[in-house]
Formats: structure tokens, C-alpha cells, sequence
């Protein structure tokens, strides 16, 4: 559990969150550029924006660790000039905030197959990871080329190869030992999983780490998504009751 419900006497009043990860969606940006008559990854640019200004808020909101969905395994079916825009804004975002993220004890990880990536961005990822690895107020991890099958594709063939060299015993694979195989490897399991722009899938991500989180859906795009909203569903998020399969007490 992470946030105090023995505080929580009435609804009107949440206990304060904390260490929270919260995963989000975040759809909605080429929807807002084509609203105004603008090309979509001018959608994107100020989707990057938003990242920025939430990251910025985490650890006042109480969230630990954010986790978002940035390029799916399914993205790839995109314009080139659309996929590659997205490339280059995602080695910009590296380039630009590694400085801030140094400074505010931002620790950025990126999960999903890299081996796609091309050369120099899979370097900038490694430089990044490598540079923040020491920070921990605020564990940013950025999904890049993920896809939830996917991911749990690559582990099982992990522990196949594994298994084969004599080092797992395949009587010994529990839900604990494939978690261990997986990207999100370091990271808690998400409490609360956020999508945007009034569409209400879950799209591949992260389907096996949010067996139990709590969902929202917000009508809002991306690139409109401030820390305000994150705050707003928050609030909501903290009235909710999570039994974990248990019972109430
Ligand atoms: C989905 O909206 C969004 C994406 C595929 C890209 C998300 C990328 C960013 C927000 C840019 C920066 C991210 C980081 C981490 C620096 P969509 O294009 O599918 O929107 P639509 O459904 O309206 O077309």
C-alpha cells in the first residue's frame, strides 16, 4: 500500500500520497496539432513539454516514479518523417534536460527492446542511465520501442536460455522470478496507470506489472495535461480502496 488509508476518516479528506508510481498514456498529441491545423509532431514537441513540467512536480505530488509510454512496438507503422521526428525529439529531451535531471536527483531509465534503436540514441540512453544512475528523489523511466508482450516475449526467452545453461531451475519460474526478468526489473509495480485523451485501452503497456493497479481515463490530450490534472486525479485516486484481491478491513 502506498498511502496512509488509517488517515483517511472520510472522503472529503485523502491522506497525503507518497513513493507513488504512476504509469501514464500519454495519447492525444497529434489530435491536438491537427485541431489547430498544425503537423502532428508539433503535437509531440509540446507533448515533450509536458513531460518536462511533470517531472518537475513529481516529488510534490508524491510520485516517486513515473513511468510513460512513449513510442510503442506498434509505432513503427508511422510516417517515416513521423517516426523519425519522434527520434530526434526523444535524443533532444535527453540532451537538453540531462543537466536539470543531474541537478534534481531525476533518474531516467528507459525500458523496452533498444536493440531497434538506432546506434547513436541507443549511446545517448546509455550515457543518461549511466549519468543519473545515482539519483533517486524521482525515478523517470521512459518506454521506448515497448510493448508489454513483447517485453514478457524477451524475458521468457531469457530464462529459456538460462534454464538451458544449468542457471534457473525451470520448476523454480514463479511470477517473482519472471518479474526479475523484465525491464521494469528495478522498479515497484505501478499503483495508478493514467490515459489521455478519452480513449480507454491499455495498448500493450506494462500488462503484466499492473495486474493491480487503478486506472484513469481522462478526456484530456497530452499536450493539455498539466501537473494540475495529475494533482486533480490524485485527489480521486486517493479516495479509491485498494484490496489487492483481499477483502475490506
Ligand atoms: C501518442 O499520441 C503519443 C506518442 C506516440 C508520442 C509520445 C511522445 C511524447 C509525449 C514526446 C516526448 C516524450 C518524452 C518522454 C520526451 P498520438 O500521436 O497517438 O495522438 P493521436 O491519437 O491524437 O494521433
Amino acid at each position: 500500500m502506498m498511502f496512509d488509508k488509517s488517515a483517511q476518516s472520510g472522503r472529503e479528506c485523502p491522506a497525503p500520497l507518497r513513493d507513488l508510481h504512476v504509469a501514464v498514456i500519454m495519447d492525444g498529441n497529434g489530435r491536438w496539432a491537427q485541431n489547430r491545423g498544425w503537423p502532428r509532431l508539433v503535437g509531440h514537441r509540446k507533448g515533450a513539454e509536458q513531460v518536462r513540467k511533470l517531472v518537475e512536480v513529481c516529488p510534490e505530488l508524491g510520485i516517486r516514479y513515473l513511468t510513460l509510454y512513449a513510442f510503442s512496438t506498434e509505432n513503427w507503422k508511422r510516417s517515416t518523417e513521423e517516426v523519425l521526428g519522434l527520434m530526434s525529439l526523444f535524443a533532444r529531451y535527453i540532451r537538453r534536460e540531462a543537466g536539470r535531471m543531474k541537478r534534481e536527483g531525476v533518474r531516467l531509465r528507459f525500458i523496452g527492446d533498444r536493440s531497434r534503436l538506432d546506434d547513436d540514441l541507443q549511446a545517448l540512453i546509455q550515457w543518461i542511465e549511466t549519468e543519473t544512475a545515482g539519483n533517486d528523489r524521482v525515478h523517470l523511466s521512459v518506454a521506448l520501442n515497448y510493448g508489454g508482450r513483447d517485453e514478457i516475449a524477451r524475458a521468457s526467452r531469457a530464462m529459456a536460455r538460462d534454464v538451458a545453461a544449468g542457471k534457473l531451475d525451470a520448476d523454480e519460474i514463479n511470477d517473482n522470478v519472471l518479474s526479475r526478468y523484465l525491464d521494469t526489473r528495478d522498479l515497484p509495480d505501478p499503483d495508478l496507470v493514467v490515459r489521455t485523451s478519452g480513449e480507454f485501452r491499455v495498448s500493450n503497456f506494462l500488462l503484466w506489472q499492473a495486474a493491480y493497479a487503478e486506472y484513469v481515463f481522462t478526456p484530456t490530450l497530452w499536450p493539455d495535461f498539466s501537473p494540475k490534472t495529475m494533482e486533480n486525479i490524485l485527489k480521486d485516486f486517493s479516495l479509491r480502496e485498494r484490496r489487492f484481491g483481499g477483502v475490506k478491513v
